[in-house]
C-alpha cells in the first residue's frame, strides 16, 4: 500500500538516477566468511565518527570559544540545556569508544597481515586516521577552557614548539602569537570542528573504498585450506565466490589469493555489523547515562597548586618521560618517540619484507607489535595509577 503510493516517485528518481542498481552494487559485495566478526570493527568506527560529527554538532549550538565564555558554556550545557549532559556525556564517551576502537582495529589488520601487498594504501591511510583521531580528541579536550584544558593548550603548544625547525613557527602560528590567548582557543576550536572533522571523514571514506574495491580479504584467515571435513559451501557462497573470481582481485592477485570462503555483504555481514556497532554503541550509551563528564575549576594560569595531568591517551607518553633522566632528554623523548613509531607504522608494509601471512610464519613482525602494545599497556596502568585522581562520578561544575 505504502510502496504503491510512492512508486512513481521512487520509480521516477530511478529513471533519472540508478540508485536501485548502485544499492544492489554495495550490497551484494562477496565478503569474508571467516573471522567475519573481526571484520565489524572498521564499520563500527565508521558510524562512531558520524555519532561524533552529531553529537558534536548538537554542542556547537551552545558553545561559545571565547577565554571569559568557554568554560562558562559547557558549564551551561551540563546543568541548564535539557539533556544537554547526556549528548556532552555521549560525545566525550564515544571519543574514548573510537580511540579504543581504531587501536583494536588497527591490531586487528596487523595481525591477520592485512597490511601488505596489494592493501598497503589502506594501511597508510588508516595511520593517518589515528592520527587525526587523537588530534581530535585532544583538541576536544582543550575547549572545555577550564584548568585541565588551558594546560593541555600550554602543553600542546609548547611540545609543537620543540618539533626541529619548524617548531616556533608552529607553536606561534597555533597559539596566534607568543602567549595563550583567547586565539588559541579559537585556533583549537577551528581544529576540533572543521579541520580534523573534515579531513577524518574524507580520508575514511577513502579508506573504505579502496578495501571494497580491493576486497576485504586481506587476512590470513581467508586463505587457510579447507579441512577435509568442512562442510560443502551453500549457495551463497558459491555464488559470491564466483563474483570474487570475476570481478574484485586483480589478475595478478588471482593466482596467490584466492579466499576460500565468502558469503554476500548483505544480509549476512551486514548483520554481524548491525550487532557489534549497536552493542558498543550501547555500552556508550549506558556510561554516558552514569558518568558525568567532569568541568574542572575556571582557568588560573599563576596557579601553583594545580598539578596537570594528561589526557589518558597520553598517559603512556607521560609515564614515558619519568624514563628520561634530565629535563633536557624530555623534548627528544616527546617529540622523537611517537615521530618514529608513525614513521615505523608508515613504512610497515615495505619494511615487513616476509610474504608469509600467518601470524605463526611472523614471528619477528608478531613479536614487535606485541612488545609496542604491551609497553603501552603498562606505561598507561603505572602512569594511571600516578595521576588519576579524577572525580569522574563527581557533581558537575
Ligand atoms: C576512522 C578510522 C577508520 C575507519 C572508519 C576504518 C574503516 C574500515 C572498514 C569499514 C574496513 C573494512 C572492514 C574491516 O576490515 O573492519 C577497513 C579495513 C581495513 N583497515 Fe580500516 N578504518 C579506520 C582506521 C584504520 C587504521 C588506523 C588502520 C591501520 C593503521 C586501518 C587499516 C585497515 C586495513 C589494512 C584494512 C583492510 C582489511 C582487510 O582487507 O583485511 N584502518 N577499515
Amino acid at each position: 500500500m505504502l510502496y504503491r503510493l510512492f512508486a512513481p516517485l521512487v520509480d521516477g528518481l530511478d529513471r533519472r538516477l540508478p540508485w536501485r542498481r548502485t544499492l544492489n552494487r554495495l550490497l551484494s559485495d562477496p565478503v569474508p566468511e571467516r573471522g567475519g566478526w573481526w571484520y565489524t570493527l572498521g564499520a563500527a568506527l565508521f558510524v562512531l565518527v558520524f555519532i561524533q560529527i552529531a553529537t558534536g554538532i548538537f554542542l556547537m549550538f551552545f558553545y561559545v570559544p571565547s577565554w571569559d565564555h568557554a568554560r562558562e558554556s559547557v558549564s551551561y550545557i551540563q546543568n541548564e540545556v535539557y539533556l544537554g549532559w547526556l549528548v556532552r556525556g555521549l560525545h566525550y564517551w564515544n571519543m574514548v569508544a573510537l580511540v579504543l576502537l581504531i587501536g583494536a582495529h588497527m591490531a586487528r589488520t596487523f595481525f591477520s597481515a592485512a597490511y601488505k601487498a596489494p592493501r598497503e594504501l589502506a594501511w597508510v591511510l588508516g595511520v593517518t586516521l589515528l592520527i587525526l583521531m587523537v588530534a581530535t580528541a585532544f583538541t576536544g579536550g582543550i575547549l572545555r577552557w577550564d584548568q585541565g584544558g588551558y594546560f593541555d593548550a600550554v602543553v600542546g603548544t609548547t611540545i609543537a614548539g620543540w618539533t626541529p625547525i619548524i617548531g616556533p613557527g608552529l607553536a606561534a602560528l597555533w597559539r596566534g602569537g607568543e602567549t595563550i590567548s583567547s586565539l588559541t582557543l579559537t585556533r583549537t576550536f577551528t581544529f576540533h570542528v572543521w579541520l580534523l572533522p573534515v579531513g577524518l571523514v574524507v580520508l575514511a571514506t577513502v579508506h573504505v573504498a579502496l578495501v571494497v574495491i580491493q576486497g576485504q580479504f586481506g587476512s590470513w584467515v581467508n586463505y587457510e585450506p579447507e579441512p577435509a571435513e568442512a562442510e560443502p559451501p551453500d549457495e551463497d557462497e558459491l555464488a559470491s565466490q564466483a563474483k570474487v573470481r570475476r570481478e574484485v582481485l586483480s589478475p595478478e592477485s588471482r593466482k596467490v589469493n584466492l579466499p576460500w570462503r565468502t558469503t554476500w555483504f548483505f544480509p549476512h555481514h551486514m548483520f554481524k555489523e548491525a550487532v557489534v556497532t549497536g552493542a558498543i554503541f550501547l555500552v556508550v550509551f549506558l556510561i554516558a547515562l552514569t558518568f558525568r563528564v567532569p568541568i574542572e575549576e575556571p582557568i588560573d594560569p599563576s596557579t601553583t597548586t594545580y598539578a596537570p595531568s594528561s589526557m589518558w591517551f597520553w598517559l603512556f607518553l607521560d609515564q614515558l618521560l619519568l624514563l628520561f633522566p634530565g629535563a633536557w632528554l624530555i623534548p627528544f623523548a616527546v617529540i622523537g618517540v611517537p615521530t618514529v613509531m608513525v614513521v615505523v607504522f608508515y613504512l610497515l608494509p615495505w619494511l615487513d619484507r616476509n610474504p608469509a601471512l600467518k601470524p605463526q610464519s611472523r614471528p619477528l613482525a608478531v613479536m614487535f607489535m606485541a612488545v609496542v602494545i604491551l609497553s603501552i599497556l603498562v606505561l598507561a596502568l603505572l602512569g594511571a595509577s600516578r595521576v588519576f585522581n579524577y572525580d569522574f562520578v563527581g557533581s558537575p561544575g
